[in-house]
């Protein structure tokens, strides 16, 4: 598998979501920031509009849930149709139970991780997931800077997943543009999200190879 770009539709226009989707047709996924106003200061979306966009949109929708007690809201959005489901590790009261019950619904399980949070504690975790998610910014906002300082858990992550060998996406999220995209590469990522640099750009679409291209180096 080469490497992924999935928009966040967090900077995409929310009253058409399905016209901004087909202007980014060459992006692998739709990533849609759940935000529940308390596991992050911030309130957006959740499965009702998921399910809307998951019905017209050509790409598979990665939803990352910025959520509490995602132990009880998560199997919503693989029932509204997400093809991936990010938890956040800080709010799942059982995190393996959690994931096991995401991928027996049929969807790809993830579990993120905020820049503060340590990724040692959950090796043995990882043949239970699809996908690790590394937060580059603290959650909550589109638009941030790139925080460096996720570079080493990038590589540290980055070996233990080709330790275990199984087929576990890297994804990272937060100030991702060209400017900072080749070192996420570099340190291991393999998965892309990027918001305001691809629906700021004048032209999405040509963001997305660009990204595409600079992220694959
Ligand atoms: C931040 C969200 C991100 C955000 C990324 O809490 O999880 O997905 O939309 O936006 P940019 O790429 O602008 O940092
Ligand atoms: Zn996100």
């Amino acid at each position: 598998m080469g490497i992924q770009i999935t928009p966040s539709m967090l900077a995409a226009d929310f009253a058409n979501l399905e016209a901004e989707a087909a202007r980014i047709s060459g992006a692998d996924w739709l990533h849609m920031d759940v935000m529940d106003n308390h596991f992050v200061p911030n309130l957006t979306l959740g499965a009702p509009v998921i399910e809307a966009l998951a019905k017209v949109a050509a790409q598979p929708i990665d939803a990352h849930l910025m959520i509490q007690d995602p132990d009880r809201w998560a199997p919503a959005y693989v029932e509204a149709g997400a093809g991936s489901v990010t938890f956040h590790v800080e709010a799942a009261a059982a995190p393996v139970r959690l994931a096991r019950e995401i991928r027996a619904m049929g969807a790809r399980a993830a579990m993120a991780l905020n820049p503060a949070t340590p990724i040692e504690p959950y090796e043995d975790m990882l043949p239970e997931l699809d996908m690790v998610l590394i937060m580059t910014v603290e959650p909550g906002f589109g638009g941030q800077k790139f925080l460096d300082l996720c570079l080493p858990k990038i590589r540290r992550a980055r070996k233990m997943i080709d330790k275990h060998g199984g087929d576990i996406w890297l994804q990272v999220d937060g100030g991702v543009s060209l400017e900072t995209i080749e070192r996420c590469a570099e340190a291991g990522a393999d998965v892309f999200v990027a918001g305001s640099a691809v629906f700021g750009a004048d032209d999405p679409e040509d963001m997305v190879s660009q990204l595409r291209s600079a992220g694959g180096r």
